[in-house]
């Protein structure tokens, strides 16, 4: 079963991606890991990509897409991370899916947002692999270090608060509807988890969809 997680910037969609990948072998497909590498990179696609970042705006559907498109081809199962982020975005991958003959379950993390902002204007990040932390509720274990590499962790830019607050009126116009999208009752395929738990409570969450077949009702199955 591929999982896409869906929820506002600052959710703890990235976090809990990495623990399933490192608990339970998904493949985690983050678009803004991604396209921050691209950035690094100074590849046309991060060229293109950059503004639209640094100033919390969508990157165009096409980019998006044909930048997803050789990551479906992946073997085992996939969450996609910050994608689809609007309706053209999941039509193009419920297509994508349907060709490999893969389906996908989307699960909502709901987050009261007025936590987010607190969430990203405290979060320090490992760039290379996308990790994150927070000052207070997810701190590294040595100041300002990554856990796994000892590498420096730094601050997106994105995460300044006055763009922060734009990403999240982007997310409630442009991705939301995508609720309404995986929660059509002719073929409901949507979960929702309590976004707001401590990390390790909404990891139990996931695992006890994943493992317990919590997905069973919602599973959209392959043509
Ligand atoms: P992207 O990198 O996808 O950012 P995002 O969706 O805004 O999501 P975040 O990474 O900010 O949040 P998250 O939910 O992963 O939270 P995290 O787990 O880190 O996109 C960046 C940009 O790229 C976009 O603005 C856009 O320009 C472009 N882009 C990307 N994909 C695109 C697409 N498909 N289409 C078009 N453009 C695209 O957690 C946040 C913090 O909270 C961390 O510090 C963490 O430690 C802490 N935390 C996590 N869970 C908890 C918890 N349960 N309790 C307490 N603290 C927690």
């Amino acid at each position: 079963m591929n999982l896409i997680f869906l929820g506002p910037p600052g959710a703890g969609k990235g976090t809990q991606a990495k623990i399933l990948e490192e608990r339970f072998g998904y493949r985690q497909i983050s678009t803004g890991d991604i396209l921050r590498a691209n950035v690094r990179e100074g590849t046309p696609l991060g060229v293109e990509a950059k503004g639209y970042m640094d100033r919390g705006a969508l990157v165009p559907d096409d980019v998006i897409i044909r930048m997803i498109e050789p990551e479906v081809d992946a073997p085992g199962a996939l969450i996609f991370d910050g994608f689809p982020r609007t309706v053209p975005q999941a039509q193009a991958l419920d297509a994508l899916l349907l060709g490999k003959k893969k389906s996908s379950v989307a699960i909502l993390f709901e987050v009261d947002n007025a936590v987010l902002l607190d969430r990203l204007t405290g979060r320090w990040t490992h760039l290379p692999s996308g990790r994150t932390y927070h000052v207070r509720h997810n701190p590294p274990q040595h100041d300002l270090l990554d856990d796994v590499t000892g590498e420096p962790l730094v601050q997106r830019p994105d995460d300044k608060e006055e763009t922060v607050r734009t990403r999240l009126a982007v997310y409630d116009e442009q991705t939301a509807p995508l609720i309404g999208y995986y929660d059509n009752p002719d073929d409901p395929r949507l979960v929702r988890v309590d976004g707001l738990a401590p990390i390790a409570a909404v990891t139990e969450q996931l695992v006890k969809l994943v493992h317990d077949g919590g997905f069973a009702e919602h599973r959209a199955p392959a043509p």
